[in-house]
């Protein structure tokens, strides 16, 4: 939330060659400035050959690979991405991407008629949607906390959401960064509150993993749904 210098960047001679050695890194069109790794990250090369190593490995015994191989290699590859995203490894999940598992987590939470969901003005657009059908379908009521702009101070954000609590407040939920404005939310503020209060915390975290250190388990979130596609350029 500080604001960015306006300086503009300098590249040597020697920035400029790490930058052209990692380009080839990358089976990116050479014609192409590719930006949007928050749409679909682009694969490096080593991690596009790697799963195709697995996908040639399936192959050549697919019975044996997903009966007896496959439940072992998930439990490691588990254990590697917990250690990055700092949670134990049994309280992590693949699914195919963060809308799908934050629509596990929005259909499954037992919400009553007139129980409330605090969320954000800046969600992402599937998300919201999401929420707004199980709200229609419990007859719970969605609550949309519009967020000061610009945001200069955290306290700022924590003060708009809280602004929409109430004691019917069931869930809160937003997103680590945000979609439509690119701004880390100060969700461990907020997290601590909610938490205080005894709701759950719900969190969108499509553009975190990659882009900004995760210790999911000093976060104290009860669901955390995260993208590997995106800016950890996975396959
Ligand atoms: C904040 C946020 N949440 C969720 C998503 C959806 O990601 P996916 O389609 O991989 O589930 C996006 C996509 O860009 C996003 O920006």
């Amino acid at each position: 939330m500080s604001s960015p210098s306006a300086a503009p960047v300098a590249y040597d001679d020697a920035a400029e060659r790490r930058h052209l050695a990692l380009r080839q890194e990358f089976l990116l069109d050479p014609d192409v400035v590719f930006l949007n790794h928050g749409s679909f990250g682009a694969c490096p090369r080593p991690v596009f050959e790697r799963y195709q190593q697995w996908q040639r490995e399936l192959e050549r015994q697919p019975v044996e690979f997903l009966s007896r191989r496959e439940r072992g290699l998930l439990a490691e590859a588990r254990a590697a991405l917990a250690g990055y995203v700092g949670c134990a490894a049994d309280d992590l999940v693949y699914v195919s991407n963060v809308t799908t598992a934050l629509n596990i987590v929005a259909r499954s939470l037992p919400l009553e008629p007139g129980d409330e969901i605090l969320t954000t003005d800046h969600e992402y657009g599937a998300l919201e949607r999401t929420w707004t059908f199980v709200a229609e379908h419990r007859q719970a009521k969605l609550v949309i906390q519009p967020l000061p702009l610009p945001i200069t101070d955290p306290d700022e954000v924590v003060d708009a959401m809280w602004a929409g609590f109430t004691p019917r407040t069931r869930v809160l939920f937003l997103s680590h960064i945000t979609s439509p404005t690119a701004v880390t939310l100060p969700i461990e503020r907020l997290i601590a509150r909610a938490r205080e209060a005894g709701i759950w915390t719900v969190i969108d975290g499509a553009h975190a993993p990659g882009q900004i250190d995760l210790d999911l388990s000093g976060l104290e979130v009860d669901f955390y749904g995260g993208n590997c596609h995106k800016w950890l350029s996975s396959a």
